[in-house]
């Protein structure tokens, strides 16, 4: 390697664990979460940051970003805040928002340093934002900290572990030359050129490894088996990277990072024109994957994966990169990169005993110009939709094509060129006429079949034609000034030319403080660190798969369906049983009838498939075996024989065709005189609007360990499940044993967000068979692909609603049609359809409305609870309602929204009354905090200028129902012991999964008992603590839970009267000893259940809620109309939390809400064909948001003066409110497509599905470009549809 460009330093790498061989660590130090600190000894600043700053709530993803993070900081003790953006890239967070997390490592960077001290607030009370920070601005003086950066220990690289001194004085290990031989893979790592050959002449069939990141997953994923692996990572020629005089010569094993590095170096020092390949290649690869894959992954695997998206092969193709290749045999060969290079899918012209060396990339001349583009779901981290490179060279004396290259991935099964363009443009001077013949000619070069695989055909055509566009305009800037008379290009055009960077985040949060009265150790209403964030940020926190192994237990991998709908003629798993290590095969014959039954209301599921399978991945049977590897093998080895079965439904209106619905549906909810208020109305206008399901994507997937007690059937169940009640009771009843031999522990959950409230049976029931059937330990926990095919998602939901309303936008009636697809089975279905009904008003009254609603019945896995529970698709109907009036009028959609929002004593289409309704209040500070009306303003004009650039802005509001419709659910229980030294033990019926609810127990009871919150602990929660619980759902755990607790906590207390009356000057512990003196219990039970609520939907009437969590968002976006790219600018949240309990963890509900409600409405997209196959199955097609996408300004603000008399301290329910308030986003980006529309002589009026993902913002910004774009022949069945 070329020494003199890359660090000869020790430097640290972040990488991912699970894609790093073991083999490929030889001579490296490791160092992990563990290894840096620790709750018992000291904590390392990058862990008691995260943690102090409430960066961390389930903690799943902790680990990881601490040692994205401490990387970071072990190169550079004093980054600057791009660094760390960078450092996070590949990170992702289900729970937070990054807000919290951005916020509290900011505080290493050299950005916060230096705003300190301009600041002159060196004691680190403030952010660090410097000017922006939002104290430096009157209006927002009232804003508090939710921490407080002075109190972190300083960063001191000295304290850090040495580098091990063996490996630093010595390259020994480095030079040696090695081989593992393992069982089924042999490792080779030869230390030159002449060995490697060698071994690829030996074994032409090896894979040559670098940095894994496509060997690791077609090997963990792909079912790939490689018996010889090679690592050419020591062997000088492959690592070598040097400047020549013609351009870098790059070795096949040179890191993305050190190639960036290198690059980066040679821009610095030659001059522009010399250096446009590197910096396409630089741009690139900070889109490309994140940080820990750039660290590893090689140039070389890149390149010889061949994938037809790699980013990095349409650019060598386009520069024309040469290639030296070598084999034992024939030597050295040179080969150009052009369009003869690929040969097919992932096929090349390098024959198999041929290694590639190096790559040499060429330095540009004075007149080439050379540009790159990639558009993605996601900009961070995620792989290309379509990519493209433009090579062109001008002629010196006129801006006429000499010669041009065009490469493009995403459009075919290899990289390709559009080799008639190319042709065709030569000679053609570089103007506007240009662009026509371009165009017609790259939509020949490059067709797409209707059912091409990726599916979003026309989109990516219309890419093809966007990035050429981009290109013009771009080379067009360059020549500009070169060529005499050339016309300079319009300043409305400039906009075009570059995509989205990154935005520095600012952000700012508003709390009511608590009183200066309130007594110190009362930590009711403070800012209290999640009682688990420390050891979450150390790997201390024990989530049910880090239970140690015990003795004797085994594994368990699910047998699952691979039809959609079949008959099962035969299963046969002699194959499985017969491998080493196989214990048991267990299938529908193991459970005769009822006990294969279950459901969390209908018992329509079964454990086991028995005689047909309905969805694929429906669970057929299971295999136990010794460990997880074999379990999974024999799994697979199950042969079972199927007859295919019509119908195959899988979307809603598949559905709708085919009558397929749930029985008891439609269901109606009817208040007023609809038909009379249509017959009188000004104006009726009829839509539809339709939302796609989202993946739960909790971080740790289902997991169960059960343990027989091998005594009476006992059996303890260990397990990841908002509702482990009802693994108990369905458990029991499967074995058909009592409940009280079943007892399930939760310790905490590494995300739930619903997933968790029923679908965990999937997993539970078979392992509990199994324990049972076998007595010993068995475990399972699903790999994330496996999570995703089994165990549901969100309900797609499709409304279709017909409106009345006044001239001035007042309406005056509704009748809406819903429909949301279930799945195979029932689960909550009805429940969140239900939800879905209640919510379709959203915050305004309409007197006359009727609502039918539908469950379809499909062949997809069931769908389930996920946060918000049906309640924003039914507000999200009505906020295109809104928009509709709007457009229809002429009118600001925040006109028509505001003369309709409800007001306090307004009665809703179920007939419950709206008491202290803050609606009005929220959205005036909103619009107030936000400065709408002048960013409005702003943004007109802003599109008046940018014809490929538009922003757009738009204001929500949300009511949203706190309880759970189903009356008896809304009860909770809970348990409190106090032992005689004075400390607590708290049970309670909710679970942990992040969402702060033991922390916010223990500050009740701290309040409660007038004790110190450090004398309380909460140690799981557990059937045999507190029985027949209801699911931590419906945003109701701190309600439910908190007023048990207070009940149980004032049982005590009134028994400890007497003692406290003869002892007044005592304090807890003396009280308590004397209490244990006196024989009196120090062990009690709380109840509580929710007072008048119950709802008729016979007779309409009744409460179906206790109270209403209301709030508003006001959000700007900018859109890049060319590729459908966006970016959020600016959001803004007012909601009302009554009194907040702990504005920390409220505000972190809020702000990971938010954000999940962002994937939802502009992200992910779960893609299913149309005979039922998950397509999106894993991190690599399906996107959540991640660090970069949040909005640039983030604030959010707590109502103050809203105290709510219904709910534990006056405070209000958060889990699942804030999460519709990410609509705002979704209606911004309508709005801003609608001033490109507008523009461009379109409609104001059309339709946008949720998500607004790029592909769809690009096809409703119709221009010149997407005329062009050829129509799909409809016979043609599509790749992919939502369900
Ligand atoms: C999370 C994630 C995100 C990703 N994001 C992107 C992205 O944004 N853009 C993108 O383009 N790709 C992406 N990839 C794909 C992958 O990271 C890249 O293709 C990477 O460069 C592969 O390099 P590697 O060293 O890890 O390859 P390896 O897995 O080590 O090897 C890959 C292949 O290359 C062959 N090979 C390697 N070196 C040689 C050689 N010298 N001679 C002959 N054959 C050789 C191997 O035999 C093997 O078949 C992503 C992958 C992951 C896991
Ligand atoms: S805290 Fe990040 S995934 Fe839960």
């Amino acid at each position: 390697m070329d020494t003199s460009l890359l660090s000869s330093e020790q430097i640290h790498l972040a990488v991912n664990a699970c894609l790093a061989p073991v083999c490929s660590l030889h001579g490296l130090a490791v160092t992990t979460v563990e290894g840096i600190g620790s709750t018992k000894t000291k904590l390392h600043p990058v862990q008691e940051r995260i943690a102090k700053s409430h960066g961390s709530q389930c903690g799943f993803c902790t680990p990881g970003i601490v040692m994205s993070v401490y990387t970071l900081l072990r190169n550079s003790s004093k980054p600057k805040m791009k660094d760390l953006e960078v450092s996070l890239q590949g990170n992702l967070c289900r729970c937070t928002g990054y807000r919290a997390i951005i916020e509290g490592f900011g505080t290493f960077t050299e950005d916060w340093e230096q705003s300190r001290i301009s600041n002159g607030t060196p004691n680190g009370t403030t952010c660090s934002l410097g000017s922006n920070c939002c104290k430096n601005r009157p209006a927002e003086k009232e804003e508090e900290a939710l921490f407080t950066p002075g109190e972190f220990t300083p960063y001191d690289p000295t304290q850090e572990p040495i580098f091990p001194p063996e490996l630093k004085i010595s390259s020994e290990l480095d030079k040696q030359n090695l081989s593992f031989i393992g069982k089924r893979t042999a490792w080779y790592r030869p230390t030159n050129i002449v060995d490697l050959l060698d071994l690829k002449d030996k074994y032409p069939d090896a894979r040559i490894v670098v940095g894994n990141t496509e060997v690791g997953v077609e090997t963990k994923f792909k079912n790939c088996v490689y018996p010889v692996l090679i690592n050419p990572s020591m062997v000088p020629e492959l690592s070598a990277i040097n400047v020549t005089d013609s351009g870098v010569s790059v070795g096949a094993s040179v890191t993305l990072n050190d190639m960036e590095i290198v690059m980066r170096k040679v821009i610095e020092s030659e001059p522009e024109y010399k250096t446009r390949i590197f910096s396409a290649v630089v741009d690139m690869l900070h889109w490309f994957a994140g940080k820990q894959i750039r660290n590893v992954a090689a140039v070389g695997g890149n390149l010889m994966t061949g994938s037809p998206i790699s980013d990095l092969n349409p650019i060598w193709i386009a520069a024309r990169c040469q290639l030296q290749v070598q084999s034992k045999t024939r030597g050295v060969r040179i080969l150009t990169m052009d369009h003869s290079f690929f040969t097919g899918y992932r096929r090349n012209v390098i024959k198999p005993d041929e290694v590639l060396v190096r790559i040499i990339v060429p330095f540009t001349a004075q007149n080439q110009y050379f540009h790159a583009y990639k558009q993605a779901r996601r900009r961070d981290d995620d792989i290309a939709i379509v990519n493209a490179a433009f090579n062109i060279y001008l002629e010196n004396s006129s801006p006429v094509i000499k010669d041009i290259v065009m490469a493009f991935g995403g459009m075919a099964p290899t990289t390709v060129t559009a080799q008639t363009t190319q042709q065709k443009l030569l000679g053609l001077k570089w103007n506007d006429a240009l662009l026509e013949k371009a165009y017609g000619y790259l939509v020949n070069d490059l067709p797409l079949a209707g059912n091409a695989p990726g599916g979003m055909v026309q989109y990516r055509v219309a890419l093809v034609l966007s990035f050429f566009f981009k290109a013009y305009l771009a080379v067009c800037q360059k020549i500009q000034t070169i060529y005499a008379d050339y016309p300079a290009i319009p300043n409305d055009h400039e906009s075009a030319v570059h995509g989205f960077g990154s935005v520095k985040p600012s952000s700012a949060q508003y709390f009511q403080v608590v009183p200066n009265d309130q007594k110190v150790n009362d930590p009711v209403g403070r800012p209290i660190v999640h009682k688990s964030a420390y050891k979450q940020a150390t790997g201390e926190a024990v989530y049910c798969d880090d239970m140690p192994q015990i003795k004797g237990e085994l594994y368990l991998a699910l047998v699952l369906s691979s039809k959609t709908h079949a008959r099962i003629l035969s299963i046969d798993a002699s194959q499985a049983l017969a491998l080493d290590g196989v214990q048991a095969f267990y299938s529908a014959e193991d459970l005769p009838g009822k006990r294969n039954s279950w459901g969390p209301i209908i018992h329509d599921e079964e454990v086991f498939a028995r005689g047909v399978v309905t969805y694929q991945g429906q669970p057929v049977g299971a295999i136990v075996a010794d460990d997880q590897r074999i379990a999974q093998q024999a799994a697979k080895l199950v042969k079972i024989s199927y007859q295919d079965i019509e119908p195959v439904i899988v979307t809603i209106e598949d559905a709708i065709e085919k009558e397929s619905f749930f029985p008891g549906y439609p269901k109606k909810l009817e208040k007023g005189n609809v038909d009379a208020a249509f017959a009188a109305a000004d104006n009726i206008l009829t839509g539809e609007a339709r939302m796609a399901g989202q993946e739960h994507f909790y971080l740790e997937t289902h997991c169960c360990i059960a343990v027989p007690k091998c005594e009476d059937d006992e059996l303890h169940i260990y397990i990841s499940s908002q509702n482990p009640t009802e693994a108990q009771k369905l458990i029991a009843e499967m074995l058909d044993i009592p409940a009280n031999r079943v007892t399930c522990h939760v310790k905490r959950m590494g995300g739930g967000f619903g997933g968790k409230e029923s679908r965990f049976n999937v997993v539970s029931l078979p392992v509990a068979l199994a324990a049972h059937r076998l007595q010993r330990p068995v475990r399972c926990m699903l790999d994330r692909d496996e999570d995703m095919i089994v165990t549901g998602q969100r309900h797609p939901f499709l409304g279709r609603f017909k409106v009345s309303f006044t001239n001035t936008g007042k309406i005056t009636g509704c009748e809406v049609y819903i429909y949301n697809n279930g799945g195979y089975s029932m689960d909550l279905s009805g429940a969140v359809l239900e939800r879905a009904m209640f919510h379709t008003e959203n915050s305004y009254k309409i007197d006359n409305v009727r609502v039918h609603g539908y469950v379809c019945r499909t062949n997809i896995p069931s769908n389930t609870a996920f946060r918000g529970f049906g309640g924003p698709q039914g507000m999200f109907f009505a906020e295109t309602m809104i928009r509709d009036i709007a457009t229809y009028l002429g009118k600001e959609p925040s006109e028509v929204a505001e003369i309709n929002l409800y007001q306090e004593g307004n009665i809703t289409h179920y007939n419950q009354p709206l008491l202290n309704c803050t609606l009005q209040k929220c959205w005036t500070e909103c619009v107030a905090r936000s400065d709408y009306s002048a960013r409005q303003q702003e943004i007109q004009q802003y599109n008046e200028l940018n014809k490929w650039k538009k922003r757009g802005i738009s204001i929500v509001p949300t009511k949203f129902g706190i309880s759970f419709t189903c009356k008896f659910l809304n009860q909770a229980g809970a348990l409190v012991h106090v032992y005689t030294d004075g400390s607590v033990l708290l049970s309670h019926g909710g679970t942990e999964m992040g969402q702060g609810l033991h922390t916010k127990m223990i500050q009740v009871a701290s309040r409660a008992l007038g004790i110190s919150e450090s004398l309380i602990h909460i140690s799981e929660t557990s059937t045999d603590k507190v029985p027949n619980t209801s699911a931590t759902a419906a945003s109701a755990g701190s309600d439910l839970n908190g007023m048990a607790v207070l009940n149980a906590c004032h049982t005590i207390l009134e028994r400890l009267q007497p003692i406290k009356k003869a002892n007044p000057s005592g304090g807890w512990e003396d009280w308590i000893k004397a209490a244990y003196v006196e024989r009196i219990s120090l062990s009690a039970t709380g109840f509580y259940r929710t007072p008048d609520i119950g709802y008729d939907w016979e007779k309409n009437e009744g409460n179906p809620f206790n109270y209403f969590t209301f709030g508003v968002a006001c959000s700007e976006v900018e859109i890049d109309c060319l590729t459908g790219d966006h970016q959020v600018l600016r959001s803004d949240i007012v909601m009302d939390l009554g009194e907040s309990l702990n504005p920390a963890i409220d505000i972190g509900q809020i702000e990971g809400g938010f954000i999940q409600g962002y994937g939802l409405f502009t992200l992910e997209e779960p893609i299913v064909s149309p005979n039922g196959t998950l397509l999106t199955r894993g991190p690599g097609t399906y996107k959540l948001p991640g660090f970069s996408d949040i909005p640039a300004v983030f604030n959010v603000s707590l109502l103050k003066g809203a105290s709510n008399p219904r709910a534990v301290y006056s405070s209000k329910a958060v889990g699942e409110p804030p999460l519709f308030l990410a609509s705002s986003i979704f209606f911004a980006i309508k709005d801003a497509i609608s001033s490109a529309r507008v523009q461009r002589g379109f409609s104001k009026k059309f339709k946008l599905d949720s998500p607004a993902t790029a592909a769809r913002i690009r096809m409703a910004c119709e221009d010149d470009l997407t005329s062009k774009v050829p129509a799909v022949d409809p016979k043609l069945t599509p790749w992919g549809v939502t369900a």
